[in-house]
């Protein structure tokens, strides 16, 4: 996986007059019939559409906060909600290609399911966001850093794992466009967190406290698990996950979270290999 920070530019301008769904139209998904993807990296697929499709809702809740009052924020929102729109629809057409096609019915279920909790996130989050202020855009840039990076590196690991010459040529193309978003959410963070010490340590504890893998707070705990272990366990994707914590650890005020270790510490990948439990160091610093 490359390293996106250093010498990484962004232009809103540039990015808001290129934002497109990605293209697939040119692929043979007929290839899908002759050569499926494994029951594994499939059940790994259907997560990953179903949290493409929730990114709608994710917006929702962050539309009520203080980082709509930035214009630049919410030029790359309308944008990026609108890419990701269309990575859901091109990992459904796979799903499709296997005969696990799932349309607005199993769209709205998913986001019926969520329940009363879900209904009043946007006020809870009005609420919070509105009394930390400013310094709340910060917290919201980093989270979406680390989800982007997390999801990079998670569409990387199943072209590794499943080797198939379609979905590698589509998943690169969605990883291009989230590699802009990543360019957009690491420049805000870094620039947000160098500025105010507020910021940091409100992020760094939001982080720590209540960051859980992408997807897992709509996704069934079973389904987090399976895709953790099949994308982050065992050795090629332990040193995925370090890597993603090694970036995060470059963030300023970041270092030392271990987020990802701790999210994977402790499953096993098919060969029954364990992946090694990463120490809180926060936990460690309090103790000391
Ligand atoms: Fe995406
Ligand atoms: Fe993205």
């Amino acid at each position: 996986m490359k390293d996106y920070i250093p010498g990484m530019a962004f232009c809103m301008d540039d990015y808001a007059r290129s934002a497109a769904p990605v293209r697939t139209d040119d692929l043979d998904f007929t290839a899908f019939g002759t050569r499926p993807l494994s029951a594994a990296g499939l059940r790994c697929l259907r997560y990953m559409c179903d949290v493409e499709n929730h990114t709608v809702c994710y917006l929702r809740d962050l539309l009520v906060t203080p980082s709509h009052t930035d214009p630049e924020v919410t030029a790359f929102l309308t944008m990026w909600n609108y890419e990701e729109y269309w990575h859901g629809e091109a990992l459904a057409d796979v799903l499709a290609a296997h005969g696990a096609g799932r349309g607005d019915d199993h769209i709205r279920e998913i986001r019926r399911a969520q329940g009363w909790r879900d209904r009043v996130a946007p006020i809870k989050q009005a609420l919070l966001a509105q009394a930390i202020g400013e310094d709340f855009v910060a917290v919201h840039m980093t989270w979406g850093a680390i989800n982007e990076w997390c999801t990079h590196a998670g569409y990387a690991r199943l072209i590794e794992r499943e080797g198939h010459p379609v979905l590698t040529e589509m998943l690169e193309r969605i990883m291009r466009q989230e590699t802009r978003h990543v360019a957009f959410y690491v420049g805000q963070a870094r620039a947000r967190l160098a500025a105010s010490r507020r910021a940091r340590r409100l992020t760094r504890f939001a982080l720590r406290r209540y960051w859980r893998p992408v997807g897992s707070g709509v996704m069934a705990p079973d389904e987090t698990r399976h895709l953790l272990s099949y994308l982050l366990a065992g050795r090629g994707g332990e040193r995925t996950a370090a890597s993603i914590d090694a970036r995060i650890d470059r963030l300023p005020g970041l270092e030392g979270l271990g987020l990802i270790g701790r999210a994977t510490g402790g499953l096993t990948d098919a060969a029954g290999s364990p992946t090694r439990l990463v120490p809180d160091a926060d936990a460690d610093a309090d103790a000391a």
